[in-house]
């Protein structure tokens, strides 16, 4: 059998490591494609590296672009590589433009379609993901979801037959990734510290929004270390706003595993990212997410996760307590990636 992975994007790349570990295990032929739409080395290649995830076969380069230019240039540029590699499954991650493209090029020359991560639903025709997420379960064979919510909002849109509940394979890496950190002695901190990433379009292209949410975290009273990703930084400099002041200690985008012990060694993280939010949920550590609404639901559980819509809000959400009550484990059991190959392979 082979399949087709199409990543293009930082989570993207973390969610293939334990597919390709896994795909590899049951003799799958595994082609991957890199759409290229992330390409700075700290956005993509050290994920590839850091997770021994093998080399892209086929790297597209396509790079920034608005989302018509950016998805166009990746829809023409894959259609010729599946009609060379003809498999039996295109596999696409998430809910990124490359996610889409891909799904897209898929149908049209009536390849199947696996969408990993399928159901998820933020309601918000605002975000560009949603788009995504939406169409791609829409043009897809096979609907892989990482939990019951997601399996019932793709029930909700008579896709029931189609989906098959697998777990989520963010568990798996950050499970292997955190197991090792704490092996090597890390993800400690002598003092506390709050984690931060802020990289969607809702947060950083309106400059009065991103305004606020700077002087937010400026103000937060613990100090606050902010991994800016390339479009926070552009934003920053367009708008005219300055990044490292105050409580903020300005840095780079981390590898995964450099993540994972940020995470542990922080008092609590704010962000706008899924994959964090989830992340901090898995490694006990409460979450301030500033958004209006979370696609992971269930990191609401308890307060673990806080959604904060308005940034002057943010040092009130900050005060409160630590959650206690135990928690299920709504995402899996770390196994995800193996049953991804299992429904991939019809069995
Ligand atoms: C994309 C995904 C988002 C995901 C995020 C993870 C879409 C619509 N959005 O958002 O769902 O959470 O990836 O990071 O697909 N840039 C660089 N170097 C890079 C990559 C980007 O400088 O390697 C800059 C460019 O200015 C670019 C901007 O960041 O225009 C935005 O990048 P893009 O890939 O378009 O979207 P993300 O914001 O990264």
């Amino acid at each position: 059998m082979k399949v087709i992975s199409v990543v293009g994007a930082r989570p993207q790349f973390v969610k293939l490591a334990p597919v390709a570990q896994a795909l590899s295990a049951a003799g799958v032929d595994h082609v991957i494609v890199h759409t290229g739409q992330h390409y700075d080395a700290d956005m993509s290649d050290v994920f590839f590296d850091g997770l021994s995830i093998p080399a892209p076969d086929v790297h597209l380069g396509v790079g920034s672009g608005s989302h018509g230019a950016q998805t166009g240039a990746m829809l023409a540029a894959l259609e010729p590589v599946f009609l060379e590699h003809n498999p039996d499954w295109v596999l696409v991650y998430g809910d990124t433009n490359s996610t889409l493209a891909a799904a897209l090029a898929a149908v049209k020359i009536h390849l199947p379609v696996a969408h990993l991560e399928a159901g998820l639903r933020s309601f918000n025709k605002r975000m560009p993901e949603e788009h995504n997420r939406v169409m791609t379960d829409h043009c897809a064979d096979l609907l892989l979801a990482p939990t019951e919510v997601a399996q019932g909002h793709l029930a909700n849109e008579g896709l029931a037959a189609i989906t098959r509940v697998v777990g989520d394979v963010m568990v798996d890496v950050c499970f292997t990734v955190r197991d090792a950190v704490l092996a090597a002695g890390g993800g400690t901190s002598e003092t506390p510290y709050l984690l931060s990433t802020i990289h969607r379009a809702e947060n950083t292209d309106d400059p009065d929004r991103l305004r606020a949410i700077i002087d937010a975290l400026a103000s937060a009273p613990l100090p606050v270390r902010l991994l800016a990703h390339p479009r926070l930084r552009a934003k920053a400099e367009q708008f005219g706003i300055e990044l490292a002041q105050g409580s903020i200690e300005l840095h780079s985008p981390v590898p995964y595993a450099e993540m994972v012990a940020s995470v542990l060694g922080s008092a609590g993280v704010v962000t706008d990212s899924g994959g964090l939010q989830k992340e901090a949920y898995l490694l006990d550590r409460p979450c301030t997410t500033l958004r209006t609404e979370t696609e992971w639901v269930e990191t609401l559980h308890d307060g673990w996760n806080v959604l904060v819509a308005d940034p002057a809000d943010l040092a009130e959400a900050l005060k409160r307590d630590r959650p206690t009550a135990a928690r299920k484990a709504p995402y899996g059991d770390g196994r995800a990636a193996e049953a991804v190959a299992a429904a991939l392979q019809g069995v």
